[in-house]
């Protein structure tokens, strides 16, 4: 079943590291803050890691979405949850026993997320979807903001959505990557419901305004 709204989850990528506690203050108006911690490992760039996220929880005015892109997920992502995040997402690709993996995390008290890789499938973990909160497919090769949105990933979310309402699951399914005015409503029509964008909402002039502006088209085409 489809989730009663839609959420904008800014992805705080974008932002001014050096300002943070402002960077998220002007995103006020969003569901969640997503942080992307890299590691130079899974992925080829390198952000920032457990001590700054776990600042990022106690000052932020909204609930933290971290996504994981590190190597090694089974070991590193359970003290994200112990860090009181709403959401902990961990890449399939880099989780060697993920049902496990989604249990601990749960059983810290966070929501559990998985994340797919562009050209990873869906459809062998369908067994393990009510194990999580929420499912991620990135719509970008996972690394960097401000990359083109994959347009051949629609028809994954679409699968997705369907599965998702075939077996009755309450999970969210968030897009990450590339996702602006020009590519939120096909997105939102496509079945996801959570939406990820660095640049388009920190590249903007009012964030907050960028945040209301997307949540209205995700909401208006969501509707269809
Ligand atoms: C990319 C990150 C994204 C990134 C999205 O690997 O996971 O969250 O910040 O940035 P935009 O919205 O600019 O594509
Ligand atoms: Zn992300």
């Amino acid at each position: 079943m489809t989730s009663p709204q839609c959420c904008i989850n800014p992805s705080i990528l974008s932002a001014d590291f050096v300002s943070l506690r402002t960077e998220l203050e002007r995103i006020g108006n969003a569901d969640a803050v997503h942080v992307d911690v890299m590691d130079n490992h899974f992925v080829p760039n390198l952000t920032l890691g457990l001590p700054v996220v776990q600042r990022i929880q106690q000052v932020s005015p909204i609930p933290v979405d971290a996504h994981l892109m590190i190597a090694d997920a089974d070991r590193w992502a359970p003290a994200y949850a112990d860090a009181g995040l709403a959401s902990v997402t961990f890449h399939v690709e880099a989780a060697t026993a993920p049902i496990k993996l989604a249990r601990e995390l749960r059983a810290r008290g966070a929501k559990a997320g998985m994340a797919l890789r562009p050209a990873t499938a869906v459809e062998p973990y369908l067994d393990m979807l009510p194990e999580l909160d929420m499912l991620l497919i990135m719509t970008v090769e996972p690394g960097f903001g401000g990359q083109s949105f994959l347009d051949i990933m629609l028809p994954k979310i679409r699968r997705t959505r369907a599965l998702i309402e075939r077996h009755g699951l309450q999970m969210w399914l968030q897009v990450d990557g590339g996702v602006s005015a020009e590519t939120i409503e096909r997105c939102a029509e496509a079945g996801a419901d959570v939406f990820v964008a660095g640049s388009a909402v920190y590249g903007a002039d009012d964030p907050a305004a960028a945040v209301k502006a997307l949540r209205e088209q995700a909401a208006s085409a969501c509707a269809h």
